[in-house]
């Protein structure tokens, strides 16, 4: 069976980065940033515009070909390979984004990550985490709304490397420009792509993106 897809062995290029550029993720993120929206509006969104964000996010999901039989003729097609993706939402507003990709992805395997950053010191902790143990030979993606100092996402992303997977697409609603930038630095050489729906003007001095929409776990699940 030969595969199709995936990006191989690392290279030492830069980080790949994909800014979403359409009007309806532009539509949908306006009524997401706007502070009246309430929580269930705002779940539906996500839900919507990560399944918009993982289309392009599995552009190279890894496929075998296979041989079928439609009503009219012997084909061949295309199945994800094995072993199947590994979707890991980062806890708690990536939870919020775990639909939208599973709906795209059925076969896709779920493991979980729990970071919360310090709100003084803006570092990250991880406290709970439910993954594979060897994840060699997985292509992995990794969700995360807010892309914000980076240090989320970086700390994940070296989690899943350090555990063997192969290559690894970060899916976010959100980004700063230094959390980024902050990013393609630690993950320069590395098999690392990033899907976004926007990168905003700027982070403000308590490491929020602005304009950006708030807390994104606190909108999602009604505390804020
Ligand atoms: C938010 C967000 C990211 C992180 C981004 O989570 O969902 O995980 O902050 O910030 P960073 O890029 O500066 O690391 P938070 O830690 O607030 O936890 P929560 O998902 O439980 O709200
Ligand atoms: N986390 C959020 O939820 N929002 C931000 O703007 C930054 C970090």
């Amino acid at each position: 069976m030969r595969e199709r897809g995936g990006r191989g062995s690392a290279s030492l290029e830069p980080m790949r980065v994909h800014v979403a550029d359409h009007p309806l993720i532009t539509h949908k993120l306006t009524v997401l940033r706007d502070r009246t929206t309430k929580s269930a509006t705002f779940r539906a969104l996500t839900e919507e515009l990560v399944t918009l964000l993982a289309y392009e996010a599995t552009r190279n999901v890894r496929t075998s070909e296979v041989d079928i039989v439609t009503p009219v003729a012997p084909a061949k097609g295309l199945s994800i390979a094995k072993p199947k993706p590994l979707v890991v939402p980062i806890l708690r507003a990536g939870l919020g984004m775990l639909e939208g990709m599973v709906k795209l992805i059925p076969s896709a395997e779920v493991g979980f990550l729990g970071m919360m950053r310090d709100e003084e010191t803006l570092e990250p902790t991880t406290y709970a985490e439910r993954l594979p143990d060897d994840l060699s030979n997985r292509q992995c993606f990794v969700l995360d709304p807010m892309l914000a100092t980076g240090g989320s996402l970086i700390a994940a992303i070296d989690f899943l490397l350090k555990r063997g997977a192969v290559d690894v697409t970060a899916v976010c609603i959100l980004a700063s420009p230094e959390g980024l930038a902050a990013v393609e630095k630690a993950m320069h050489g590395r098999d690392v792509s990033i899907v976004l729906g926007a990168v905003d003007e700027k982070l403000d001095e308590k490491g929020y993106i602005v304009p950006g929409l708030g807390d994104a776990g606190d909108r999602l699940y009604g505390l804020a």
